[in-house]
């Protein structure tokens, strides 16, 4: 990828890139739609990245090809307009944030190779986010750490792209460590890096289909996480315990209390899995991740038909400790925890289980955790 990157950029601008960028997408381990809930998440950056070669022009102007979409779009910094289409949008978004925040920015032109599938629930658009953020801030000449960065994302993304998620997908991408899950609380942003155990690895679940009715489905689900928190007048539903909400449940509209119900559990899941984690008890790491499914099919209703076979198929798989669907939901992919050595013979078993269940063609591949969004030397 990385030198698939600057050749492109040499072909694109007949010169070499002064820059070169890697940012990353992310899986969950636990801790799904907690994020805007002000709860708690077990992401990590993976192998699969964005990577973003570019070149300070020294005017205002912005100029991007994306390689994969065999697609170019440029823009001038001093007139940032919004039409609400295209992968362009989350780069202005940025530029707009950042303008906002006062911070003055440079032109530069690059290119942009992905291996990060889109709508696969890998973050494509927040690893896309925190590239461009490193981008102006290198060629604007301006440090910032990468709480800051994902903040940033996540205020384009909101406010400019109209998507409303939460924090959790940027922070993967820009504050990543190689190795390690990252715990985060993401009332107080506070991050701890939790070493993933040398025995198992993990394995991201393609199931081949991209999501659909995200969008909606997702502002539906946050409207009603916040209908029940006012309904117990707490800031959020991280402030709610689970003797509370069960005393209280059938005074709730039926959905709101099964939602409330999903994110009150995944929160105490996301600590036990921690805790496991660090006690080196993989097999009970295993089992939250499958009582996280289970609740997100349930409970949550954000699950789909693809994901529930892949991760059954996964679990039926001889090494595997647990699997979930990761992300948004509503297609894309899933997660699994499985013995290092059975790895290859895991692949090979869900992709056939999947077939049978699905007609489809399942792409496996496991990922060790990785940095998150940094500059890459060039030579
Ligand atoms: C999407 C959002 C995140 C998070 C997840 C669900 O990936 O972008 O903020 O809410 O869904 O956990």
């Amino acid at each position: 990828m990385k030198s698939s990157a600057t050749d492109l950029f040499r072909k694109t601008y007949d010169e070499t890139p002064q820059l070169l960028i890697r940012s990353p997408g992310r899986v969950n381990l636990i801790g799904e739609h907690t994020d805007y809930n002000d709860g708690f998440i077990f992401p990590l950056a993976i192998d699969y990245a964005i990577w973003l070669a570019l070149s300070p022009t020294g005017d205002k102007k912005v100029s991007l090809l994306a390689g994969d979409l065999n697609d170019s779009a440029s823009f001038s910094l001093e007139s940032l307009i919004n039409t609400k289409s295209g992968w362009i949008e989350y780069v202005k978004g940025v530029a707009s944030t950042l303008q906002n925040h006062g911070y003055v920015l440079s032109g530069w032109k690059g290119c942009i190779l992905s291996n990060l599938p889109i709508g696969s629930s890998l973050s494509s658009s927040a690893a896309l986010e925190m590239a461009v953020v490193k981008a102006f801030s290198e060629v604007s000449g301006f440090a910032m750490s990468p709480e800051r960065m994902a903040m940033i994302g996540r205020t384009a993304e909101n406010e400019w792209v109209g998507m409303n998620c939460g924090i959790m997908d940027q922070l993967a991408s820009a504050c990543g460590i190689s190795g390690h899950a990252l715990f985060i609380d993401c009332r107080s942003i506070e991050l701890e890096a939790v070493p993933l155990p040398g025995d198992a690895v993990i394995a991201v679940l393609d199931t081949s289909t991209r999501r659909k009715l995200v969008e909606s489905e997702y502002n539906i689900r946050r409207e009603q996480c916040e209908t029940a928190a006012r309904y117990f007048n707490i800031p959020a539903l991280r402030d709610l315990e689970m003797e509370r909400l069960q005393a209280d449940i059938k005074s709730l509209d039926d959905r709101v209390g099964r939602r409330a119900l999903h994110i009150v559990s995944e929160n105490d899941r996301v600590l036990s899995t921690v805790q496991s984690l660090k006690e080196n008890d993989i097999p009970r790491v295993g089992e939250l991740m499958y009582e996280s499914h289970v609740s997100l099919r349930d409970l949550y209703e954000v699950s789909s038909t693809e994901l529930n076979h892949i991760v059954e198929s996964a679990m039926e798989s001889v090494g595997c400790y647990g699997a979930r669907m990761t992300g948004a939901g509503f297609g894309g992919c899933g997660v699994a925890l499985v013995e290092k050595d059975c790895a290859s013979s895991f692949s090979e078993e869900v992709i056939s289980r999947y077939k049978a269940k699905s007609g489809l063609d399942a792409e496996i591949f496991v990922t060790p955790a990785t940095a998150g969004t940094e500059l890459i030397g060039l030579d």
